[in-house]
């Protein structure tokens, strides 16, 4: 559903590995070894290799915009869906989840566009006419301004949110301008080419669109729940 509404807006999908390694999880992304941004993306790592590296499982969709610059010239438009995973759990971290990665780069994309493909997005998956987002200052190493995008809604009636109205505010995604280091890392130049890149938690979306109020039921398999929930 989520990537189909990006499909029709002319986004191409792609894919990488959940197995990773750390040049594009993370370095390449402009996060080095001794970055605290690594101690938020606790992973799981495989034994050593005999040159002393150590893939992992990749923590986010993001390492998708590293391998996408470094094999493809702009302009560049895609949306990479999958699975990733983090040493998290309670009622809204599980240790598995999924992303949907979104990266246009060519040479005068702006942060207009992203506001506008972000809210054309949330207006189809929301199904509301009009809906109010929220662009607060972030940080990501690999994004240079950042931003986190919250949306209007309604928390005012007990078990229920509603979206494009009230006075209250929902985290969806971070996002942001490329950051030219991570540009100059896939070998292309900054002074010539620019862009955005967002990435949203799928089963956060999932889980605000229908009311589901612990992710981990998500993966228990729970006939009664996924009978509630509409699943077969
Ligand atoms: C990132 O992972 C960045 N790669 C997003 C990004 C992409 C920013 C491109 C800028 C440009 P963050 O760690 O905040 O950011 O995770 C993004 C979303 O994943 C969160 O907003 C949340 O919805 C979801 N998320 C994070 N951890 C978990 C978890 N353990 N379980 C379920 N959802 C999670
Ligand atoms: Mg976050």
């Amino acid at each position: 559903e989520l990537t189909a509404i990006f499909a029709d807006m002319g986004f191409s999908i792609a894919e990488g590995p959940h197995i990773e390694d750390d040049f594009h999880n993370f370095t390449a992304l402009n996060i080095p070894a001794d970055h605290p941004a690594r101690q938020e993306m606790d992973t799981f790592y495989f034994p050593e290799a005999e040159n002393g590296s150590r893939m992992l499982l990749r923590t986010h969709t993001s390492p998708v915009q590293i391998r996408t610059m470094m094999a493809q010239k702009p302009p560049i438009r895609i949306i990479a869906p999958g699975r990733v995973y983090r040493c998290d759990s309670d009622q809204t971290h599980t240790p598995m989840f999924h992303q949907i990665e979104g990266l246009i780069i060519d040479e005068e994309t702006h942060m207009g566009h992203l506001k506008w493909v972000l809210q054309e997005f949330c207006k189809a998956f929301f199904e509301v006419p009009q809906l109010n987002m929220r662009f607060r200052p972030s940080f990501f190493p690999f994004t240079e301004p950042s931003m986190e995008v919250d949306i209007q809604c309604d928390r005012s009636r007990p078990g229920e949110v509603r979206f494009g109205e009230g006075t209250d505010w929902m985290e969806i995604l971070g996002c942001g301008m490329v950051h030219p280091s991570v540009i100059r890392n896939c070998g292309l130049d900054p002074d010539e080419y620019q862009g955005f890149a967002f990435g949203m938690g799928v089963d956060r979306l999932a889980m605000l669109k229908y009311g589901a109020p612990d992710l981990r039921d998500f993966f228990n398999s729970d006939q009664r729940w996924l009978g509630h929930y509409g699943f077969s």
